[in-house]
């Protein structure tokens, strides 16, 4: 496996392959990220994962700072499942100057849930994201596939838009969110956790199961049960930004005649502690 620095040395290692597929992150890499190298290892002919912490996407009083670092351990990873490629630039590389050329999302789709919660997120993932194909793809002759999680649902949604409007020759594959054994969607925030925190995490998960059985069960008065999940994590100590059922493909409120098995996702945001996670559930 070769670790490369540098946009000029990527460009050379990749210039001998077809079609690469690519899985971005920001490193610290569990099992979920695992999964999606496991799965870009069967769609292309190179195999290239990024570790990058993205500033642009992190607000001021945000983890950029404390967000772990752990590339060594990253790369002993991913070289035991036969990633071929890490690129894992320095700020330096990948902004040399200020980015001061933005890919800006749509408010429609990036101005809801985390984006409302996090101004400027969804601009920052898809400048990163449109920046690290350019690196990635730009000599590539054949298929490109990029591997996304559904752990990030709205992330994925966008990116899908994205490349959708900007024609990008880009496949994107979105995969399962990989669980603990209790069902809490692994994260490398999880790691901020205490024991004790660690142990009530996934209550998360299971507010978002219950909403999702509720509305399967015939309740769709969608705002009383939003309401009612929200109250159940802040009675157990959590600070709920959101709990919502949203349609799958535009993470829209959905209209009467979309409450139905397989169109909708529940999603929430809460913080435990200092530690804010995400979860979503689809139904
Ligand atoms: P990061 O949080 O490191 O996640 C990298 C990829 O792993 C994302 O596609 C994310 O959805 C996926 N992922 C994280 N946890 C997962 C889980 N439990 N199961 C399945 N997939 C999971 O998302 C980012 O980085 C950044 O925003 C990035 C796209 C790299 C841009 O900076």
């Amino acid at each position: 496996m070769q670790v490369i620095h540098t946009i000029a040395e990527l460009r050379q290692a990749l210039a001998r392959h077809d079609h690469p597929a690519f899985v971005p992150t920001m490193g610290n890499l569990h099992d979920g990220h695992l999964a999606l190298v496991r799965h870009a290892r069967t769609l292309g002919d190179v195999t290239v994962a990024s570790i990058f912490v993205n500033r642009l996407q992190f607000l001021p009083h945000e983890d950029f700072d404390t967000y772990p670092r752990t590339l060594q351990a990253d790369c002993d990873k991913l070289a035991a499942l036969g990633c071929d490629i890490v690129f894992a630039p320095a700020e330096e590389e990948l902004y040399p100057q200020p980015q001061t050329f933005k890919v800006q999302p749509p408010p429609a789709l990036a101005d809801m849930l985390e984006g409302h919660f996090r101004p400027g997120f969804f601009t920052g993932v898809c400048t990163v994201v449109m920046k690290l194909f350019q690196c990635v793809f730009a000599n590539a002759r054949g298929e490109r596939h990029a591997v996304f999680g559904k752990k990030d649902y709205q992330q994925l949604m966008v990116i899908r838009h994205m490349v959708q409007q900007f024609a990008l020759p880009i496949t994107i594959h979105g995969l399962d969110t990989a669980r603990a054994p209790d069902g809490l969607a692994l994260s490398s925030r999880n790691g901020y956790l205490s024991a004790a925190e660690r142990a009530q995490a996934p209550q998360l998960v299971q507010t978002l199961r219950t909403v999702a059985a509720d509305v399967l069960g015939g309740e769709h008065n969608l705002a009383a049960l939003e309401q009612r999940a929200m109250q159940t994590l802040a009675a157990q100590g959590w600070q709920p930004d959101y709990i919502t059922v949203r349609r799958r493909h535009d993470l829209l409120p959905p209209e009467p005649r979309d409450i139905r098995p397989g169109e909708l996702v529940v999603l929430g945001a809460a913080r435990l502690g200092r530690t804010r996670l995400i979860d979503n559930w689809e139904f």
